[in-house]
């Protein structure tokens, strides 16, 4: 298709066979063939990795998580994509498919904690070193190349700390050294930027966010290039992934709207953080707002819009205060993730176990927030309201 991504959004996937707008949800398990000679021509097409409409089992997908699949491809401009059942799934593939015994990784300080967990921990006892580069300074990532490197793996921007890098130049090391790199970009979906396009072998997106943006569903999706396709479709088949075509059917439903939804997560946010620059106990926004900034201008080279996830740097002697705000407010919800419809607010300095600890300062406080859907401002009442708190 040749139409752009608001255009795509709303024509991808029609039904072809039933001539609705939308696929079926086709569950399975057992596929019939005519005869053996057809099933054993099928598993041939299914192992060159050719598109199939449809597999030799249902453990590869049903019509309606090949829709799903193809949805995502497009909008990626990837060669391929595979789902999994939770985005930390597709996290886990990626990673997989590529690093061996003896192999080393390379993965953004800030990133995502059970990310680093897996890196550091997991691998680990598979004799896979781990190194974290700081996302602020690339010489560090440079620093950590050797033979032994397979792979980078980049948060963009870290989900917590929102650390925008210059993911060329990252590209650029990564191509001089002959090492595979991937990105997780579930903040920017590939509506506000194309990982692939940039040189990316693998771009991730957590399903359950904003391509869903319903808060009933999780999900997970990895894109890849032809140069790691067969690794990643290997791995994949060995351990099993899959997504339900039940919750690929309500991805694929929230994707029709996920560009009206950012623009207006987008709009919102902005309107909340002007409001809190005034505010006396903010020492820092994270978010690229501030133009002259490292983050704001990579964020802009790269990315064509913002989202509504960004954390906030509180000063406070008294960290009581800071969960007294978080409690009383009233159209933030306490819960984890975001990307939905809703607001969300979450205490974060507990559980950034970065090496890189640029906000772990006495007496800093990292809240992060999702900005929902509700009238901003609705929101940025129930804020000012809520900050009184703090003390
Ligand atoms: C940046 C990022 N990547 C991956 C994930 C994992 O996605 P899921 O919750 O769908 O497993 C999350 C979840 O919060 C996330 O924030």
């Amino acid at each position: 298709m040749k139409y752009s991504d608001i255009t795509k959004l709303k024509h991808l996937a029609q039904d072809k066979i039933s001539r609705s707008a939308n696929p079926a949800v086709v569950r399975n398990s057992t596929i019939f063939f005519k005869s053996m000679q057809e099933l054993l021509k099928h598993e041939d097409i299914v192992k060159k990795g050719s598109q199939v409409n449809f597999y030799e089992y249902g453990r590869g997908g049903s019509q309606t998580t090949i829709a799903l699949q193809n949805f995502i491809a497009e909008l990626e401009l990837a060669h391929r994509t595979f789902l999994t059942s939770t985005g930390f799934g597709a996290v886990a593939l990626a990673i997989i498919s590529i690093c061996r015994p003896g192999d080393e990784i390379i993965v953004t300080d800030a990133v995502y904690a059970p990310t680093r967990i897996i890196t550091s921990k997991l691998l680990k006892e598979f004799n896979i070193k781990t190194h974290f580069y700081n996302p602020e300074n690339l010489t560090s990532l440079s620093a950590k190349i050797n033979k032994k490197t397979k792979m980078i793996f980049v948060e963009n921007p870290g989900s917590n700390t929102f650390e925008f890098q210059d993911l060329s130049k990252i590209i650029k090391i990564a191509k001089k050294n002959k090492i595979i790199t991937a990105i997780d970009n579930t903040w920017g979906t590939p509506f506000f930027i194309k990982p692939l396009k940039l040189g990316f072998d693998m771009s991730i997106s957590s399903g359950t966010k904003y391509f869903s943006g319903h808060s009933d569903v999780m999900l997970g999706s990895l894109s890849v290039n032809k140069k790691v396709y067969d690794k990643v479709r290997f791995c994949n088949k060995l351990f099993g992934y899959r997504a339900s075509p039940d919750d690929a059917y309500l991805v694929l439903r929230g994707l029709r709207t996920l560009d009206v939804r950012l623009r207006k997560h987008e709009e919102s946010t902005k309107k909340i953080i002007n409001f809190l620059r005034g505010e006396k106990k903010i020492k820092e926004i994270l978010y690229p707002y501030q133009k002259g900034t490292q983050n704001y201008e990579n964020w802009k080279k790269y990315y064509s819009g913002s989202t509504g996830l960004f954390s906030v740097v509180f000063f406070s002697k008294n960290k009581n205060s800071i969960y007294k705000f978080i409690n009383s407010l009233k159209l933030f919800g306490i819960g984890q993730s975001w990307g939905g419809f809703e607001s969300l607010v979450l205490y974060q300095s507990n559980i950034i176990q970065r090496v890189y600890k640029k906000y772990i300062k006495p007496n800093h406080h990292i809240v992060r927030f999702h900005v929902g859907l509700e009238d901003p401002k609705d929101l940025i009442e129930d804020l000012k309201k809520s900050l009184r708190r703090i003390r």
